[in-house]
């Protein structure tokens, strides 16, 4: 075992893991925050994708262990309250899902993206977004929901 101490959606953690266990594991079993799913095991579809000190990352390509000291941030830590983040709003007036769930992993990546090119083209969203995988294969209202949030035109 080995002790992590680490901050989680705003809330400090401390534990002792296995050293193999995968980040996407340690924050859906030992915390809980079953928002951040597994579509795959292969780190192909971003279904996993949290923020790791501010920047996305596939928590399924990467251990618990080196989150140690760091900062993550899951679907779960982006509302204010009942008040949603701009890309999940913009997702949620675009329509910008279907099943849902690759959903958490399209919006912590268009929010990385968003912050790399507050004011991207449609093929900046596409390419920014072309680690996350949907298979409904909805992107057209991803797209424009990125956009959407892009614009402003999503409340803040
Ligand atoms: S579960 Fe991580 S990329 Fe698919
Ligand atoms: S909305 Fe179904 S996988 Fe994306």
């Amino acid at each position: 075992m080995a002790r992590i101490s680490l901050n989680v959606d705003g809330a400090s953690v401390s534990d002792d893991v296995e050293p193999r266990m995968l980040l996407v594991h340690y924050l859906r079993e030992k915390l809980g925050k079953t928002g951040t799913v597994v579509g795959c095991d292969t780190s192909n579809c971003g279904a996993c994708t949290v923020h790791l000190d501010g920047q996305s990352v596939k928590s399924c390509n990467m251990l618990a262990v080196q989150a140690d000291g760091h900062e993550v941030t899951t679907i779960e830590g982006l509302a204010d309250g009942e008040k949603l983040h701009p890309v999940q709003e913009a997702f949620r007036e675009c329509h910008g899902l279907q099943c849902g769930y690759c959903t958490p992993g399209m919006i912590m990546q268009s929010i990385d993206l968003l912050n790399e090119h507050p004011h991207p083209t449609e093929e900046q969203v596409r390419e920014g977004l072309e680690g996350n995988l949907c298979r409904c294969t909805g992107y057209h209202n991803i797209v424009r929901s990125v956009l959407h949030a892009a614009e402003g035109g999503a409340s803040s």
